[in-house]
């Protein structure tokens, strides 16, 4: 399995399994069974709801005694609500407790937004926005730094950071963010800030590599074009005889990307791990660049407010 290396040489296997969308019932199972197959990275966060179910399926395996926590990779992130000093170790604490680890091997801000602590779901007006004058970003990158001095995180790093963003907190810490997760794909190649995050030696994760089919009504677009059924990623599947998943896996691990496909169904959680099998070529990942249209899956408008706080976020 390829592998993305961290300045102290640890390393993260590039395709984990993705938990975003994973229906509770399912996830326990999907994850136990990537586990089994050879999955040893897995991707969760607070916000999707089911770190316990994730915890559970880990500890089962764990206790089996074939694998050991420190063979597998696991991501967490800081939601949105828990931005203020005071509230970054608690919510790691909870994401260990349902996980049930004693250590994050990667922990994510997942949003340069704040919202208001406390706040369930997702904002219904402004109100519910705090502005990153009430809580600057380097208030919550130093409290995630604390919790990495304190070993309860191995890496820190940030989610859904533009370029910009990212040079910002830069100028603001001495720590650099050790990972970038953003949506990336052949139609959102994102040349600029991938070729600037690896000048500065920051990792790249791309969520929703195969454009993730199950987001949320308010996410999808009109005109939404699939990219499993693209022209371009079929024919380039044809000829490896793979699937399109595999193509936009494996597209990924070409720009030394890691990447985490969500998946609750068996055979594709396995198709998925078989993407580093093929080989893309220079034409394959010219002819993969020719698609890009800039079209994202998480267009970020969500977090529109009327007086325009974060109705940038991708500053682009
Ligand atoms: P399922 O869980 O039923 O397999 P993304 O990671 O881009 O968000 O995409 C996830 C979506 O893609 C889910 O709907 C998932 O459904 C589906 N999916 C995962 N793997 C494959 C695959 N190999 N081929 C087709 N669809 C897939």
């Amino acid at each position: 399995m390829k592998t993305l290396r961290y300045n102290n040489d640890n390393e993260m296997d590039a395709i984990g399994l993705g938990t975003w969308k994973s229906e509770p019932g399912a996830v326990k199972k999907a994850v136990k069974h990537a586990l089994k197959i050879g999955y040893r990275h897995i991707d969760c966060a607070a916000v999707y709801g089911n770190e316990k179910e994730v915890g559970d399926a880990l500890k089962e395996v764990f206790d089996e005694g074939n694998i050991s926590r420190h063979e597998v990779w696991i991501t967490s992130k800081l939601w949105n609500t828990n931005h203020k000093e005071a509230d970054v170790k608690p919510a790691l604490e909870q994401t260990l407790k349902d996980l049930q680890l004693d250590y994050i091997d990667l922990y994510l801000i997942h949003w340069p937004v704040a919202f208001k602590p406390g706040l369930e779901g997702f904002p219904s007006s402004d109100d519910d926005f705090l502005s990153l004058e009430e809580v600057p970003i380097k208030e919550t990158w130093e409290a995630m730094v604390k919790l990495k001095n304190q070993s309860l995180i191995k890496h820190i790093g940030v989610s859904n950071f533009s370029k910009k963003k990212l040079e910002d907190l830069m100028s603001k810490t001495d720590v650099i963010p050790e990972m970038n997760q953003i949506e990336l794909h052949p139609y959102l190649h994102q040349e600029d800030l991938v070729d600037f995050c690896h000048k500065q030696g920051i990792n790249l994760t791309a969520f929703s590599p195969l454009g993730s089919q199950d987001r949320t009504e308010e996410m999808k677009a009109d005109d939404e074009p699939s990219l499993l059924e693209n022209e371009v990623v079929t024919a380039i599947a044809k000829k490896h005889d793979a699937s399109p998943a595999q193509v936009l896996i494996k597209f990924h691990l070409e720009r030394n990307v890691a990447t985490i496909p969500k998946s609750t169904n068996e055979e594709r959680i396995q198709e998925n791990l078989d993407s580093q099998k093929i080989d893309l070529d220079e034409e394959d990942m010219k002819d993969l660049k020719s698609i890009d249209n800039h079209y994202r899956y998480v267009n970020g408008k969500f977090f529109e407010t009327s007086d325009g706080k974060y109705s940038n976020v991708y500053d682009e």
